[in-house]
């Protein structure tokens, strides 16, 4: 199975070895998209200044050379010394054919042995999810799915807030009112009054603060009454994530979550490995390590703090074991992690002490994919009115509530009804997030991302819908086409061109974990059958037309609702 750019960028090097020597043949062929043909490539004005000769000098003979190629119908100089290039009919109808004959249609097989860890979601114990942790969790899940269709070892990270100095002040809150009295209050997933009104004791009460200061050494110690406490709201909580992410459709389950306090028996060890190494210092009686390159505002150097000075361990701490366990005992060779912008020179400083800790060594990398705020209209910050985080569990029922009232009219069955409405509210939700580049901010409006049209999920699970109908009113099944595509209109050729796309858009998600490439390719896609199926008829053709007709139709299904599947978004049969 060959994509396109790749089999032009192939054939371009092949030109370049004949017509220049095999020296040439590693250039970088510069294929990119043309609106004057399918593609260009810009190779001739990038050996110009090397071979000192006009870059249409060296663009004439290797277009002569493509131009004999049988994939290619033509190959024109164009400009200052652009190769324009068209494919041949034929190579674009027998590629697309092997594509539908492709369990994998066309999507590459990455090495099995490389591990991923991409650490997404960032939930805390005790904490219910809000509109924040939608992204972060929504992009890693669909970075995650698709590292692991490509077919590398992912191993999915939720960096679960267990273990910070909260949960001092939590301990004491809960011994305060009583365990039976807790634990009613935390069944029923309402963490957030219990939060509350520990932390206003711990502000406001400086007895209640010194006990709650106290407490987290003791539980970081493992004192056995402490740990009871905090067991119980690490299982509540737990029961909890594990019904949003249900309900969210995210592939995060019990085993994926990686709590901070799975560290806690490394973090003396990293301390010491770290101070050994001189990497690490006592400042002001806490263990610190400053790795260079980062300052504050007032220009001082800012530190991870690896130890406090009563001994306790914090977020800096956790994540410093968590990356020395990731790369020297799992063997990880790339970790993303999938968090807000707000976090990148923590992170920064992670990835930079583990390099200088001789844990992060090249080939393997850490990278920080970024991700932007999600805002309320006006780009100011998503609220409820009395001004508090807006919980995702109501976003999720306002996305569902709004789709209901946008389908109410298309189905009489309330049973049938809800259930599209649920799987249209939450992919909506879910494709608003991943259409957009994961580090830009983006304004949440329901109107736009429930649009029937536009890059919008509904748009896209539509367009499955209907050509789930067109095999349904032939009576067939899509998964039974087959044979030979034809390419007799241009709108059956833009297609199927389109088509021999998916593997690179996949790999694009893989290369800078960006979701949004993917969405984009769907969403190209799914125009591209629009055209199609405006302008040939498929049931009423005849014949090879009719049976090409609908092998192109099968297989954009497939693409889209594989594609669809990578990003997490829900597909209904109908809609
Ligand atoms: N729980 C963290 C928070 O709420 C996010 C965790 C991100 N991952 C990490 N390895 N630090 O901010």
């Amino acid at each position: 199975m060959t994509d396109p750019e790749a089999a032009l960028g192939a054939l371009v090097l092949q030109a370049l070895a004949d017509e220049l020597g095999p020296e040439y043949s590693a250039a970088d062929p510069l294929i990119r998209p043309s609106g004057f043909a399918d593609y260009q490539s810009n190779v001739a004005m990038s050996l110009s200044r090397q071979l000192g000769r006009p870059p249409r000098d060296i663009a004439a003979p290797v277009a002569a050379r493509l131009a004999a190629a049988s994939a290619v119908a033509s190959a024109e100089v164009s400009g200052p010394g652009f190769i324009n290039i068209t494919l041949a009919d034929e190579w674009i109808a027998a590629e697309a054919s092997d594509q539908l004959a492709d369990a994998r249609l066309g999507v590459t097989q990455a090495d099995p042995s490389q591990l991923v860890v991409v650490d997404y979601s960032g939930p805390n114990v005790a904490k219910e999810l809000h509109a924040g942790h939608l992204r972060p969790t929504v992009v890693g899940d669909a970075i995650a799915r698709t590292l692991e269709h490509l077919g590398y070892r992912v191993l999915r990270a939720a960096h679960l807030g267990d273990w910070g100095t909260q949960f001092g002040m939590l301990i004491e809150h809960a011994l305060d009112i009583g365990e039976r009295e807790t634990e009613d209050e935390l069944a029923s997933g309402e963490f957030t009054a219990f939060y509350q009104a520990a932390r206003t004791k711990f502000d406001g009460e400086p007895v209640f603060a010194d006990r709650a200061r106290k407490r987290v050494v003791q539980l970081q110690a493992g004192e056995p009454d402490s740990m009871r406490l905090w067991q119980l709201l690490v299982d509540d909580s737990m029961q909890y994530l594990h019904k949003i992410y249900a309900r969210l459709g995210v592939s995060l389950t019990d085993a994926d979550m990686a709590p901070e306090s799975f560290y806690n028996s490394m973090l003396d060890g990293v301390c010491d490995e770290l101070q050994s190494k001189g990497l690490a210092v006592m400042s002001d009686g806490a263990l610190c390590a400053f790795p260079p390159g980062f300052t504050g505002r007032d220009g001082n150097p800012v530190p991870l703090m690896l130890r406090k000075s009563d001994g306790g361990y914090g977020y800096d701490s956790t994540d410093a074991a968590a990356i020395r366990y990731r790369l020297t005992e799992l063997g990880a060779a790339r970790i993303i992690y999938v968090v807000g912008s707000e976090q990148n020179q923590h992170l920064k400083m992670i990835f930079e002490l583990a390099r200088q800790a001789g844990w992060l060594v090249p080939p393997a990398t850490a990278e920080h994919a970024v991700i932007g705020l999600m805002t309320g209209p006006g780009g100011q910050r998503l609220k409820t009115r009395s001004g508090d985080q807006v919980k995702l569990a109501d976003l999720m029922d306002e996305a569902v509530d709004r789709a209901a009232t946008v389908i109410a009219d298309r189905y009489d069955d309330a049973a049938q009804r809800s259930q599209i409405a649920e799987a249209v509210g939450i992919g909506a939700l879910k494709y608003g997030d991943l259409s957009v580049a994961r580090d830009s901010s983006y304004v949440l409006d329901f109107d736009r991302l429930l649009a029937l049209t536009g890059n919008t999920g509904p748009y896209l699970q539509y367009a499955t819908a209907r050509i789930r109908s067109i095999f349904a009113r032939a009576g067939l099944d899509p998964a039974d086409a087959a044979g030979a595509i034809r390419l007799g209109t241009a709108a059956e050729r833009a297609l199927a061109l389109q088509l021999l796309g998916f593997g690179r858009a996949v790999d694009d998600v893989a290369a800078a974990a960006e979701p949004h490439k993917l969405a984009s390719y769907l969403f190209d896609t799914a125009s591209a059958f629009t055209t199609f199926y405006e302008h040939c008829p498929v049931l009423t053709a005849e014949g090879e037309t009719r049976q090409s007709r609908l092998a192109l139709a099968a297989l954009t299904l497939r693409v889209l609702v594989t594609g669809l599947g990578l990003l997490g978004i829900p597909v209904p049969q109908r809609m």
